[in-house]
């Protein structure tokens, strides 16, 4: 049985103010022992906040991305020992909006993700196909070409250590959804590469999917066989959706 994983992805939203109002509410709804795992993915400005508020939930906190090397000269970014340091276990990796917003390509999402590993954190590896590339029949060709481009030379010997999340760029922020069918072949394949790189510890790893999940569609992909939980934008910006969401992946 994988357990399963939802994720809230805030992007470039709210003040501290606003961090500390959600948290407020969140931890009027997670009971002590929830049945699934919650990963809070702030902006940096507010991930010690993040871990003050939350100290003793079991809630995870995860960084929306991180520079794989230790420190040096890179104005602006953030490395994964910092991310730590503030409390952060997860780490988004390769998300598309990075991946063609700020030109991260499959090298450098694979030392994030090789990198957050050796760090002790969990990347959340994502991958997607745009609209074009599915319409051409190319869904499947784009996405294990970055799995494998990111995962093709890992050690893995704890499943709980990674999760990929599948996200297709087209359904990020728009409003459409995949349909849940999309989401279980992708999931299913992008498990079935699992299995065959890294043998039974592949069928334990966790496989999101994320695209305009919200608590009104949450069950229908979180139904699905292979995924096991969904990594949500902006539906997760307000603490009752977001729990809705998550309930749904425990039926
Ligand atoms: P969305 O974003 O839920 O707003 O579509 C998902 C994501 O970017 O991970």
């Amino acid at each position: 049985m994988r357990r399963p994983i939802v994720a809230a992805n805030w992007k470039m939203h709210k003040t501290l103010g606003e961090a500390d109002t959600y948290f407020r509410r969140l931890m009027t709804l997670v009971p002590e022992v929830p049945e699934v795992d919650l990963v809070i993915c702030p902006p940096y400005t507010a991930l010690h906040a993040a871990q003050r508020a939350l100290a003793g939930r079991p809630i995870y906190l995860g960084a929306q991305s991180a520079r794989p090397e230790r420190e040096g000269a890179f104005t602006g970014e953030i490395s994964l020992a910092q991310v730590k340091e503030l409390g952060a276990t997860h780490v988004i990796c390769g998300h598309s909006e990075r991946r063609a917003l700020f030109g991260e390509d499959d090298q450098l999402v694979a030392r994030k993700v090789w990198s957050s590993m050796e760090h002790g954190l969990v990347p959340i590896l994502c991958v997607g196909e745009t609209l074009e590339q599915r319409e051409s029949g190319n869904a499947w060709s784009v996405v294990e070409g970055q799995i494998a481009a990111a995962l093709g030379e890992l050690e893995l010997s704890d499943p709980a250590s990674l999760v990929v999340a599948y996200e297709p760029i087209w359904a990020i922020g728009t409003g459409v959804s995949a349909q849940p069918t999309d989401a279980q072949e992708m999931a299913a394949r992008a498990r079935r590469w699992l299995v065959a790189r890294f043998g039974t510890i592949g069928q334990q790893v966790r496989v999101q999917y994320g695209g305009s999940v919200n608590r009104d569609n949450a069950a229908s992909f979180l139904g699905c066989d292979d995924v096991d939980g969904a990594l949500v934008g902006g539906a997760s910006l307000d603490p009752d959706n977001f729990w809705k969401i998550a309930q749904a992946a425990v039926g």
